[in-house]
């Protein structure tokens, strides 16, 4: 497995907090620490702060995503946001089916599946999370239960569009709990995505795509999560947040 052929990417996930004002002033701060970024550098912001965050960072190394979208062009969806929306915004990647999105609104699968679909449609980069419960992996089901959201949600996704999706493994009882999955386990795990996806696309195209972790990343544990040959990349909460968290997870990662 080849490592060099990838190009690791280190999105921060802000879910719902930043107002355009304290994203403006976030933004201000991490343009200094994640400008010598030997990586991508992704921030995932709410709606509402995405003209502010495409406008702060003209010019920079970092790159603007949505936390999700709506799987139909337009339409009678009060409150939702489309893919096409974003992309005439100039937004370049976008979140699908984090775990919250599952937990909280009602996301399955399937509608992660038409989510992808209309954000490769539109050229954006989907971020796709997948990941299981503490009760499922005290099942010992993590691994096939990964495979199968992989696996739908990847549904009609051609091998061309694949080149351009990353996936997230969130282990959902990691996410902004302070319990990290140790590198072994992220690493086991990013390895059996990878393996589904090459059962569908062949190895060539496994070898090539994304894979970040997700959960609990922090300045502190990045560069160990980072080192292991099947972590592409980390999606990160909490530590987003903070500029010089964020730019110490950078510079992990351009190692
Ligand atoms: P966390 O969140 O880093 O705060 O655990 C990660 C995520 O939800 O993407």
């Amino acid at each position: 497995m080849n490592k060099n052929l990838r190009k690791a990417v280190i999105a921060g996930n802000w879910k719902m907090n930043k107002t355009p004002s304290e994203a403006k002033a976030l933004i201000t701060e991490l343009k200094e620490t994640v400008k010598d970024a030997n990586c991508d550098v992704v921030i995932c912001v709410p709606y509402v702060d995405l003209e502010t965050a495409l406008r702060e960072t003209k010019g920079t190394n970092i790159k603007v995503g949505a936390e999700n979208c709506h799987f139909e062009k337009s339409g009678a969806f009060t409150g939702e946001i489309s893919a096409p929306m974003l992309k005439e915004m100039g937004v370049e990647y976008v979140i699908i089916g984090h775990s919250e999105r599952r937990t909280y609104f009602g996301e399955t699968d399937v509608t992660v599946n038409k989510r992808t679909l209309a954000a490769l449609s539109e050229g954006l980069i989907p971020i796709v999370c997948v990941g299981e419960y503490l009760e499922q992996r005290e099942q010992g089901i993590t691994e096939e239960l990964v495979a199968m959201q992989t696996k739908i949600a990847l549904q009609n996704v051609t091998a061309e569009q694949m080149e351009k999706v990353i996936i997230a493994y969130e282990p959902v009882w990691a996410i902004g709990t302070g319990k990290t999955a140790t590198a072994e386990q992220a690493n086991e795990v990013n390895a059996c995505i990878r393996a589904t996806v090459a059962k569908l696309y062949g190895k060539e195209v496994a070898d090539k795509v994304t894979i970040q972790y997700g959960g609990s990343m922090n300045a502190a544990n990045a560069e160990e999560l980072l080192s292991k040959p099947d972590v592409d990349g980390g999606l990160i909460g909490g530590a987003s947040l903070k500029a010089v968290d964020f730019g110490v997870i950078v510079k992990a990662a351009s190692k």
